[in-house]
């Protein structure tokens, strides 16, 4: 009798050290990864929470293999899924599991999914969770050969083709940072905003040039973007040696307090859970290209909305122009309904930048304005239900025509 117990206790002891490599991260079930983080997003980060996740790939036409993941609530079925489409575009730095670090009640990707969304997962090429390239490897400076223009042109056509034709319906999409950029600057091309139902997008950045983070300016003062192409890099990986003592030297000599690193990068957060750092370190950084770099630090220091500036000859070569054309924000169509929400302590999407945006446009978004939001809140505020989402969720319910209002 009690040796039987004994080896039901053993098998279920075994078992669990096999699960527990991957765990829902919420609450106070986290457990640490005992193993590297494979395995894909859904096995990793979304599947143990008790969500339907799928993995899909998608083709870019410059062969850039995109991860996607289709989530749902425990009890819908994903392969008779009717619910509308919502695709969730990480920043930079991140990847797909931006939407899932906090607890289900907390994240976005879990509370669309709750609420009947299908939720679609994007991940822009280089980040963890997409799957590399055609025929390119990692170690090829090509690989890395592009920035948000690319991202913008590219990948996310190329996420919206997949699920339109998947779902054979227009696609809610929401954006965090440069997941914003890169929609801006989609959604000036007909081909691409007409597979748009509305937008929603969490600290719009268009454009970049009152930006107020003493960190990220220290950066572009210092050129560091230059001397990591001096360096031959080509991919921005904050995770090695050489960057982290960069950023050391930064913090260093421009008489910059780095000890609160978070807030001098990206302004205060009001609802950050500094008690989850640990969790977000176990997925975030992702890599992204030096080039990347290179456009956006071009944004700061010009002012532009604009595709990447190689120099008047390339340029030339390029584009039949000496300065690069512009995004021109006015080409988005009036008829998108389009949703924002950005922070009087966002250090990266400043107040007036945003001002700028909404000037640009044709039409007339719907915003809110959070005062005492940094531009990590829009994503891992502890409040972000009840200051943001559910609003966001009512714009949604309030331009879907025709659809259940079941969501
Ligand atoms: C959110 O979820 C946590 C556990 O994951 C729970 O303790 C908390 O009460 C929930 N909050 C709300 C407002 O539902
Ligand atoms: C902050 O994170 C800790 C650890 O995951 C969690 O126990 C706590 O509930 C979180 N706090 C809030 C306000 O969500």
């Amino acid at each position: 009798m009690a040796s039987s117990v004994l080896r039901a206790l053993i098998l279920v002891i075994a078992l669990s050290l096999f699960i527990s490599s991957a765990e829902c991260l919420t609450g106070d079930s986290i457990i640490e990864h005992s193993q590297s983080v494979d395995g894909g997003l859904c096995f990793n980060l979304i599947r143990p929470c008790g969500y339907n996740c799928l993995e899909h790939t998608a083709q870019t036409n410059d062969g850039f293999l995109l991860g996607l993941q289709r989530v749902s609530s425990g009890i819908l079925n994903l392969e008779i899924q009717t619910s509308p489409p919502v695709l969730l575009l990480h920043g930079l730095f991140m990847g797909g599991d931006a939407w899932f670090m906090n607890s289900p009640n907390q994240s976005l990707g879990f509370i669309l999914a709750d609420r009947g969304f299908d939720v679609w997962v994007g991940n822009v090429r280089g980040t963890k969770w997409s799957h590399g390239h055609q025929s390119l490897s990692e170690g090829d400076k090509e690989f890395w050969d592009w920035s948000w223009e690319e991202m913008a042109l590219y990948d996310l056509e190329t996420m919206l083709s997949y699920i339109n034709s998947k779902t054979s319906s227009k696609v809610f999409v929401v954006g965090h940072s440069q997941g914003t950029i890169m929609s801006l600057a989609a959604f000036t091309e007909p081909n691409v905003v007409n597979m748009v139902e509305a937008a929603a997008l969490l600290s719009p950045i268009s454009y970049l040039d009152h930006i107020t983070s003493k960190f990220v300016l220290n950066l572009v003062h210092m050129y560091l973007d230059e001397a990591l192409g001096l360096l031959g890099m080509h991919q921005l990986n904050l995770k090695s040696d050489i960057l982290i003592n960069m950023i050391e030297s930064a913090c260093d000599n421009g008489n910059l307090d780095c000890s609160d690193m978070l807030a001098s990068i990206t302004g205060e957060n009001c609802c950050f859970n500094s008690s989850r750092v640990d969790v977000y370190l176990e997925y975030e950084p992702h890599p992204s290209s030096v080039k990347n770099l290179k456009h956006l630090f071009q944004m700061i220091r010009k002012g532009t909305f604009a595709r990447y500036d190689y120099g008047t000859i390339k340029n030339l070569l390029q584009y039949g122009k000496l300065k690069p054309p512009t995004f021109d924000l006015s080409k988005i169509p009036k008829s998108l309904p389009i949703w924002m929400a950005y922070g009087g302590n966002d250090a990266l999407g400043d107040v007036i930048d945003v001002q700028h945006t909404l000037k640009e446009l044709k039409s007339k978004p719907n915003v809110l304005f959070l005062e005492d939001y940094g531009h990590v809140d829009f994503l891992l505020s502890t409040r972000a239900y009840e200051d943001l989402y559910e609003n966001m969720i009512n714009f949604f319910r309030s331009c879907g025509n025709g659809m259940s209002s079941s969501f």
